[in-house]
């Protein structure tokens, strides 16, 4: 991991605990007695899952699911896979799709409308950061966290080529990948 290569930190681990502790009380607030399921994308989102569902206080589940996507997503769509789906059920249950960074908006349209058609009593999502300049799809967002200028980030669980996970803070890079 080449430190070097951070150019500024963006949020540090005070500001993020802010943000989440407000997501999730927002969160908690609107699911209170229902049948909460949280859908990490993995492998991105699971730090701000595991720091979201801890500040619920409530029995909530949680399952994962991998997308992989192809393509460069400038004109065309790129192509999004699955490679790991979720495990459990969802049909008449309260689905949150949680992603740490929503960019084309192109992952999170895809696993709405692949679990819409799954009859779930609701279907929302919530990411931490948003790329808002940068979206291609427009994807109905229900909790944001912070929108951010459009840097190549890392950190907190977000990586560059699976570099920087463990950050414990979230940084821009001096140099997007393949610059
Ligand atoms: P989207 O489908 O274009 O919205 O892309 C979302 C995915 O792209 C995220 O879940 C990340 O895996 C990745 N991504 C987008 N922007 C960044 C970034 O700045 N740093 C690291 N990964 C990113
Ligand atoms: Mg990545």
């Amino acid at each position: 991991m080449e430190l070097l290569e951070i150019e500024e930190i963006l949020f540090d681990q005070e500001t993020i605990e802010k943000k989440v502790a407000e997501l999730a009380t927002r969160i908690a607030h609107d699911y209170v007695g229902k049948d909460l399921i949280l859908i990490s994308i993995l492998k991105g989102a699971i730090t701000f899952t595991a720091d979201l569902m801890r500040r619920i206080p409530y029995p909530i589940t949680l399952d994962f699911v991998r997308a992989s996507s192809y393509g460069m997503g400038s004109e065309r769509l790129r192509e999004i896979r699955i490679t790991k789906d979720i495990e459990m059920d969802i049909k008449g249950r309260h689905v949150l799709l949680v992603d740490c960074i929503i960019d084309s908006g192109e992952t999170m349209d895809c696993l709405l409308k692949r679990y819409e058609e799954r009859n779930p009593a609701s279907l929302n999502a919530v990411v931490l950061l948003d790329k808002r300049s940068r979206r291609i799809v427009d994807v109905p967002l229900a909790y944001r966290g912070f929108e951010i200028p459009d840097k190549f980030v890392v950190g907190y669980g977000i990586d560059c080529a699976e570099q920087y996970r463990n950050l414990p803070y979230i940084a821009a890079l001096r140099h997007a990948p393949g610059q």
